[in-house]
């Protein structure tokens, strides 16, 4: 199994990283998950476009360009012949002794590595419970950073409660889930949160966003209660990971069911003749 460090191609068991990189002490980096379809990486543009657009907020230099970025991947998806998988790569902000302040002097730390698909046939086609609980995360969900404790201690809570993922409201404003986009759909009109600082707009949300506009589906891009979630017809999530994937129940601070619906059920189809 291999790995991609900086420049580099190398067997996962000799790669090193720095004691003093800025991941380690500050999560100081970003990232991003791709889900790769025989052998091709999905809307990886899109992946790119949004790494460099984290890389700009949080004042990192990519240490490559987009060309060279995808160039990497492709060569780690064939040396490690993943045909269905995912690829993750992260870029931190590099090695300095540790300090808040960094000093723009640092050298950003590339790697990347590639890892089987979760099967989500079961869940895609019946659905997952949910478990409703508050965003504790900062104000800048908009960027894919690897510092994630936030979105890492509510999916610990969803899992104990056993539920496969936390959907998270601010003040009672539904956001989004602790690794996923939240849609809601009522009277054949989706709803979702709307892209600002408080989630992180997905590919595939903005994917299935144009592609219920394609086929004459409304979307309505606006912040909703909790309590919107007991009137809405159907639900689901959607992530590179797990495309498309139907709620059937909402546990924590509100109960609810719904069943695998017709909306969802058409969404999903339309999304995979979208994959090679
Ligand atoms: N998570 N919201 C959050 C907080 C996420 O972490 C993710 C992705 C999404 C969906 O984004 P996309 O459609 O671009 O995958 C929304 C990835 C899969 C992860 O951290 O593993």
């Amino acid at each position: 199994e291999y790995i991609i460090q900086n420049n580099k191609l190398l067997p996962k068991k000799d790669a090193m990283i720095h004691f003093d990189d800025r991941g380690y002490y500050f999560g100081d980096g970003i990232y991003e998950v791709v889900k790769v379809y025989e052998g091709q990486p999905f809307a990886m543009d899109l992946h790119l476009n949004r790494l460099v657009q984290s890389s700009s907020k949080l004042d990192i230099k990519l240490p490559y360009s987009k060309e060279q970025i995808q160039e990497y991947i492709t060569t780690l998806i064939e040396k490690n012949s993943v045909q269905t998988g995912l690829v993750y790569f992260q870029v931190t902000r590099g090695v300095e002794p540790r300090n808040h302040l960094y000093s723009r002097e640092s050298t950003p730390v590339f790697t990347a590595f590639t890892q089987p698909a979760h099967n989500t046939e079961d869940i895609q086609k019946n659905g997952i419970d949910v478990w409703l609980t508050d965003d504790i995360r900062w104000l800048r969900c908009d960027i894919k950073t690897i510092n994630l404790l936030g979105n890492v201690m509510v999916k610990r809570e969803a899992a104990d409660n056993n539920c496969q993922e936390a959907i998270l409201h601010r003040n009672g404003t539904i956001t989004e889930g602790s690794s996923s986009n939240l849609f809601l759909i009522k009277d054949k009109v989706l709803y979702t949160h709307p892209a600002t600082n408080l989630i992180l707009n997905g590919i595939t949300r903005q994917l299935v966003i144009e592609l219920a506009q394609k086929h004459n589906y409304s979307v309505v891009e606006e912040a909703f209660p909790v309590e919107v979630l007991e009137h809405a017809d159907e639900a689901f999530i959607s992530s590179s990971s797990v495309e498309i994937t139907p709620i059937k129940a909402v546990y924590g601070q509100l109960t609810t069911t719904f069943p695998i619906g017709p909306v969802t059920q058409d969404l999903q189809t339309k999304f995979k003749e979208l994959l090679p």
